[in-house]
């Protein structure tokens, strides 16, 4: 089931997500909503906090992005409570978008290397490396459970320039071709 898509301006957004238990109800069902939503809105990662959820689960499938970044290859995942334990390597600096903010999108820096531990879907622990654009999907999605957007890491100059664009959004004014829920009146 495609769910609607939780825009810029939604309270959900700001909140730190909490952990969850092996007992969270219909989670095999959830996680199969999220991907089917994931991909019908061709997004490349999704943060249950964007469907409505303030809890740490993550989707990701990078594989479309395969052909451009190796490490997207066969990238995909289901991560349930993560953390980022270690950042690394040199800071890259490329462009990003996001579900929740239709029609924008800036250059955002971000760290190249980082570990993560988190729960697989079956509740096993893992530790992971993650590197290039797979370990930027990581970031980009791990910022939603902490209540983060992309723009949050952008300059005032370039929020001073978007902030049309965010306004239509806030305003529910967004032209994209999936299911949203604009923030509440
Ligand atoms: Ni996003």
């Amino acid at each position: 089931m495609n769910l609607p898509v939780y825009l810029y301006g939604q309270p959900v957004l700001r909140k730190i997500a909490e952990d969850i238990t092996v007992d969270y109800p219909e989670l095999p069902n959830l996680i199969k909503d999220m991907f089917e939503t994931m991909y019908s809105s061709e997004g490349v990662g999704l943060a249950a906090p964007q469907i409505g959820l303030p809890i740490r689960l993550l989707v990701i499938d990078g594989s479309p992005m395969g052909d451009d970044f190796a490490d997207c290859k066969d990238f995909k995942r289901v991560m349930i409570n993560p953390r980022i334990t270690v950042t690394e390597g040199d800071d890259a600096t490329i462009e990003e978008g996001c579900l929740s903010l239709p029609g924008i999108h800036e250059k955002v820096t971000r760290p190249t290397v980082i570990t993560v531990q988190y729960m697989d879907e079956e509740f096993n622990p893992k530790e992971e490396i993650f590197k290039g654009f797979a370990a930027r999907i990581v970031q980009h999605e791990y910022d939603h459970l902490e209540g983060k957007l992309f723009i949050d890491h952008i300059s005032p100059i370039r929020k001073q320039l978007i902030k049309a664009k965010l306004n239509n959004i806030l305003k529910g004014k967004v032209n994209c071709g999936y299911r949203t829920k604009m923030q509440p009146r």
